[in-house]
């Protein structure tokens, strides 16, 4: 990611000027709270991916600078809410916002941010993307919404979880994409590229979180988050077969009883669950991959395909 932001030059620098002025509040404990958080900034790809955006479909201009930092920030938002309803100890290396600072603060800081956003889509008179930014900001929601249901209910089905996957990740990757094309003049090269970076976008986006589950399996199996490791797992060893059991495992592992957990953690072994979800990753990255290669060469498809490249 050093690369792509080195690459990126005066772009970047303008996106970080903008998240740092648009956070400006007399508010000490506003401000403090800021300050945590831009100190551990995290891999900030939704913004290089705006810029990135912007650059293949013509020149990066102030507008896709504010839609950089408009894309990180609802990013932002939307953790410091995440974090309080999983109840989060710890985010990028450190204790969350929600456990230094409290659950209270960590809502409104996340309001804070998520206002902050909108006005700077003003300042930079952005607003016609504003139903982009209405429909991301839905879909976050019931994404979040939705899994927590599923939760309760232990009955996701694989298609449940890419729609999980889709709103609560893919979609804020697209609308990051989508807002840095939007962001320069439109353009007959626009036309033609946006149908590519569009497909690029969701595809990345359901790798990333695949990823991510992949990394986080036994702490989402602690909170009943029943990931695709586990439900490639449930597919192979047949489904109708085995979820209840794996029903069970997961009640009594919320009762902390840790023998369920390894019984989980063997059953996902054993029926080679975590291959399932590297597989369907590598589907989502060639895929991206595939799209981002019909874009013309130029620094900022070597960006993308760096960011792909995760
Ligand atoms: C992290 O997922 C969470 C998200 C990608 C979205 C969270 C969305 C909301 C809380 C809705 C509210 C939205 C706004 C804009 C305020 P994860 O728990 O799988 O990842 P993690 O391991 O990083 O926590
Ligand atoms: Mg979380």
């Amino acid at each position: 990611m050093d690369w792509v932001r080195q690459s990126l030059g005066a772009d970047w620098m303008a996106f970080e000027n903008i998240l740092k002025t648009a956070l400006d509040t007399p508010h000490a404990l506003l401000t403090t709270i800021d300050q945590y958080i831009l100190n551990r900034p995290g891999k900030q790809i939704r913004p290089a991916l705006a810029l990135s955006a912007a650059g293949v479909c013509g020149t990066p201009g102030p507008l896709s600078h504010a839609v950089a930092a408009i894309a990180e920030m609802i990013h932002t938002a939307s953790l410091l809410h995440d974090d309080v309803a999983d109840n989060a100890q710890t985010r990028r290396g450190k204790e969350s916002v929600q456990k230094q600072f409290g659950p209270r603060a960590a809502i409104m800081l996340g309001d804070f941010w998520l206002a902050r956003a909108l006005q700077i889509l003003i300042q930079h008179n952005g607003t016609h993307l504003l139903p982009l930014y209405a429909n991301v900001i839905e879909d976050l929601s019931e994404g979040e919404i939705f899994q927590m249901e599923k939760a309760k209910t232990l009955d996701i089905t694989l298609a449940d979880y890419y729609t999980v996957c889709k709103k609560k990740t893919a979609s804020l990757f697209h609308v990051s994409v989508m807002s840095g094309v939007l962001s320069v003049p439109n353009s007959s090269t626009t036309e033609t590229y946006r149908p590519f970076l569009s497909r690029a976008a969701y595809h990345m986006g359901m790798a990333f979180q695949i990823r991510d589950d992949l990394a986080d399996v036994t702490q989402d199996l602690a909170e009943a988050k029943i990931t695709l490791p586990l439900l490639g797992a449930l597919r192979q060893a047949g489904d109708e077969r085995f979820r209840p059991q794996v029903i069970l495992w997961i009640r009594s592992l919320e009762k902390e009883d840790l023998t369920a957990h390894d019984q989980l953690i063997s059953f996902i072994k054993d029926h080679k669950g975590r291959e399932y979800a590297q597989k369907v990753f590598n589907h989502h990255k060639e895929q991206a991959r595939e799209r981002i290669g019909h874009l013309p060469n130029s620094v900022w498809k070597e960006c993308l395909l760096t960011i792909s490249d995760m």
